[in-house]
C-alpha cells in the first residue's frame, strides 16, 4: 500500500522534474546566450528545479529500501548484476543521486557569479549535465508500460 503510493508519486513527479529540469536547462542557455539580465524569474525557475529534484531523490531513497525488488539483495546477492531489470533498477537507476549533486552544486555556484552571464552558464552546464544524467539513468520500459 505505501510501496504502491510511493512508487506511483515517485513515478508521477518524474514528469515534473523532467519538465523543470529541461525548463530551467533552456532559459539559462538563452540567457547566456543572449547576454540577458539575470532576473527575480530566473532565480524562481533554477529553485524549482532544485527543489523538485531533491523532492524526487528522497522519494527514491525511501522506495529503494521499501520495494520488493530490494530484497533480491539477500536472495541474489551479487547476481543482481547479472539481470539487466534488477541492475538497471537497483544499481544503475539510483546513480541519480549523482545528478541531484550536480544540480545542488550549479545551484550554488551560480549565486556566487559576479555576472548574469556566468551565473546563466554554470545553470546550464550543471543542471544540463545532472538532466542527461538522469535521462540516462530513468527506466524508460517500466515507466512507461505504467501508463
Ligand atoms: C531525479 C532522479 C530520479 C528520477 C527522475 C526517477 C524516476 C523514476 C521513475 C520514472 C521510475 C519508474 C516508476 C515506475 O515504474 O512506475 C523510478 C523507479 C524507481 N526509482 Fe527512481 N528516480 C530518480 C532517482 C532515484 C533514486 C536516487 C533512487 C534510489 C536511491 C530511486 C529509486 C527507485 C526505485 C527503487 C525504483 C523502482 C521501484 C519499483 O519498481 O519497485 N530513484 N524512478
Amino acid at each position: 500500500m505505501f510501496y504502491q503510493l510511493l512508487r506511483n508519486t515517485h513515478s508521477l513527479t518524474a514528469y515534473i522534474v523532467l519538465l523543470t529540469l529541461c525548463f530551467a536547462v533552456v532559459n539559462a542557455g538563452l540567457g547566456w546566450w543572449q547576454k540577458r539580465k539575470y532576473e527575480k524569474k530566473d532565480l524562481r525557475i533554477g529553485l524549482f528545479a532544485l527543489i523538485f529534484t531533491h523532492i524526487q531523490v528522497s522519494l527514491g531513497l525511501i522506495l529503494y529500501f521499501v520495494t520488493p525488488l530490494f530484497q533480491s539483495w539477500s536472495a541474489m546477492g551479487a547476481g543482481v548484476m547479472k539481470d539487466a531489470y534488477l541492475r538497471k533498477m537497483l544499481v544503475e537507476h539510483p546513480f541519480g543521486i549523482v545528478a541531484v549533486t550536480l544540480v545542488t552544486i550549479g545551484w550554488s555556484l551560480h549565486k556566487k557569479q559576479k555576472t548574469d552571464a556566468a551565473a546563466f552558464k554554470r545553470i546550464f552546464i550543471f543542471y544540463g549535465i545532472g538532466l542527461l544524467l538522469i535521462l540516462g539513468v530513468l527506466p524508460w520500459k517500466t515507466w512507461m508500460a505504467a501508463f
